[in-house]
C-alpha cells in the first residue's frame, strides 16, 4: 500500500532555510509568464480537458499539461490522439506533451501543434512504460545524451513557442543523467525542465529523491527546474521548494487526492490562511467535473468519470458505499441521485485511506 509520509524538512543534509519567504511572483518560462508556481503534472487517463477545467475553476493553477501524446499518431490524425489535445478558451495556460523515438515525427508534431495555436510543447523523457521506451521514447531518451540533445535542439529550433522537457533523474541509480542533460538543454534553449525525483527503474516505488532534484537545480544557470514527485499537500509543495531550491512544483496524484491543493497554495502565496472547501463546494466540484466531462464525451462520460471516485472519496467525505456506487454508475440520473445522497450523508465516511492509494501499480516496472 502506498501511504503518504510528509516530505522530511528536518534532514540534516539539506540545510534548509525554513523561514525565508519563497518567491511567489509570476514565473517566466521562455516567452510565457505563468500566473502561479504550482502546476498540474500530466497523468495519462486523468488530466484531460474536463479535469483541467474543473481544477482551473478552483483557482491557483499556474500551468497544465496534456497527457502524453504519441507524435506519429497525432500527425496521422488518429482520433484518440486528437481527443487528448482537445482544449477550450478557459483551459489556459496549457502545454501539450508529446513523445516519440523518431525525431522527425516529434519535430513534425511540435510544428503542427504550433500551427494549431498551442502555446507550449513539452517533450516526454520520463515515461517508464515498456511500450513507450521500446520505441526509443520516454525515459529511454535519457540513456542517449547525444540523441536527446539532438531532438531537443531540433524541437527548439523548429517552433517559436517555448519547448520544455519532463524527465526523471535517470534510467537507474548508476545512470543519473538529469543534471548533465539539464545543463545541455539549458544551452540549447529549452524554457524549463520538470524533474520527477525517481529513476525509470524505480517506477513509482520508494520516495521522490529531493537531493536528486536539488542536484539538477544546482546544475543549471537560470533555467527554471520544476520539482515533481510525492507532493500530496500544500505543505509538501512548499517543503519541496525549500529543500530543492526549485522555483516551481508540478503536482500529479496530489491533485486527484485534493483538487483544492492549488487554491490553497495560492491562498498561501497571497498571504491568506489556506481555505478548506465547504461540503457545498465539494459537491459542486463533483457536479462541475461531471458536467465538463459530459460536454466533451457525452455518453462516455459515466465510464470516464468512475475512476475519479476512488481518488476523490476520502477528501470529499463521500460515504464508502456511495463511493462504491460512484465507481459503477451508468447514467446522469443515477449520478444525480448519488449526489443527492452524498449531500444528505456528507462526512459519514469510515475509510481513512483514499481507495486509489490501495491500487497504485507496485510490481516490476517491466510488467506495466
Ligand atoms: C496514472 C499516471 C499517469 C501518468 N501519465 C504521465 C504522462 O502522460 N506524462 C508524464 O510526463 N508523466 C506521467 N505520469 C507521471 C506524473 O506526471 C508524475 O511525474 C508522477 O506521478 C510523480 O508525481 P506525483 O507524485 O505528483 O504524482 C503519470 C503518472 C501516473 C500515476
Amino acid at each position: 500500500m502506498l501511504m503518504h509520509r510528509p516530505l522530511d524538512t528536518s534532514r540534516a543534509d539539506l540545510h534548509v532555510d525554513a523561514v525565508a519567504p519563497l518567491d511567489e511572483s509570476p514565473l517566466r518560462m521562455g516567452s510565457r509568464t505563468l500566473p502561479t508556481r504550482y502546476f498540474l503534472a500530466p497523468l495519462a487517463g486523468y488530466t484531460h480537458l474536463a479535469f483541467r477545467r474543473v481544477i482551473r475553476k478552483l483557482g491557483g493553477l499556474g500551468l497544465a499539461t496534456t497527457d502524453l501524446v504519441q507524435a506519429t499518431l497525432l500527425l496521422s490524425g488518429h482520433p484518440k490522439s486528437r481527443e487528448l489535445i482537445e482544449t477550450s478558451p478557459d483551459d489556459n495556460p496549457l502545454s501539450v506533451q508529446i513523445f516519440s523515438g523518431i525525431p522527425r515525427d516529434l519535430i513534425g508534431a511540435a510544428r503542427w501543434l504550433e500551427d494549431q495555436g498551442y502555446q507550449g510543447i513539452d517533450i516526454n523523457m520520463g515515461c517508464p512504460m515498456a511500450k513507450v521506451n521500446g520505441s526509443g521514447g520516454g525515459a529511454r531518451l535519457m540513456c542517449d545524451t547525444g540523441g536527446a540533445c539532438g531532438i531537443v535542439e531540433s524541437a527548439v529550433q523548429a517552433v517559436s513557442v517555448p519547448v520544455t522537457v519532463k524527465m526523471r533523474l535517470g534510467w537507474d541509480r548508476e545512470n543519473i543523467t538529469a543534471p548533465a542533460l539539464a545543463r545541455e538543454f539549458e544551452q540549447l534553449g529549452v524554457a524549463a525542465i520538470t524533474i520527477h525525483g525517481r529513476t525509470r527503474q524505480q517506477g513509482f516505488r520508494g520516495e521522490a529523491d529531493l537531493l536528486g532534484i536539488r542536484d539538477v537545480v544546482e546544475a543549471v544557470d537560470k533555467l527554471p527546474i520544476i520539482g515533481n514527485g510525492d507532493v500530496r499537500t500544500a505543505e509538501d509543495a512548499l517543503a519541496m521548494r525549500r529543500l530543492t531550491g526549485c522555483p516551481a512544483v508540478a503536482i500529479g496524484r496530489g491533485a486527484l487526492l485534493d483538487p483544492w491543493i492549488f487554491s490553497r497554495l495560492h491562498d498561501h502565496a497571497q498571504g491568506r490562511p489556506m481555505q478548506d472547501p465547504s461540503p457545498d463546494h465539494q459537491i459542486q466540484f463533483l457536479i462541475d467535473h461531471f458536467t465538463f466531462m459530459s460536454e466533451q464525451h457525452a455518453e462516455r462520460s459515466c465510464q470516464l468519470f468512475r475512476k475519479f471516485a476512488a481518488w476523490y472519496g476520502q477528501k470529499l467525505g463521500i460515504p464508502d458505499d456511495l463511493e462504491d456506487r460512484l465507481r459503477r454508475f451508468e447514467s446522469l440520473d443515477e449520478f444525480l441521485e448519488i449526489i443527492d445522497q452524498i449531500r444528505a450523508r456528507h462526512g459519514e465516511r469510515q475509510a481513512t485511506v483514499p481507495t486509489a492509494l490501495l491500487k497504485v501499480p507496485n510490481g516490476p516496472v517491466e510488467k506495466w
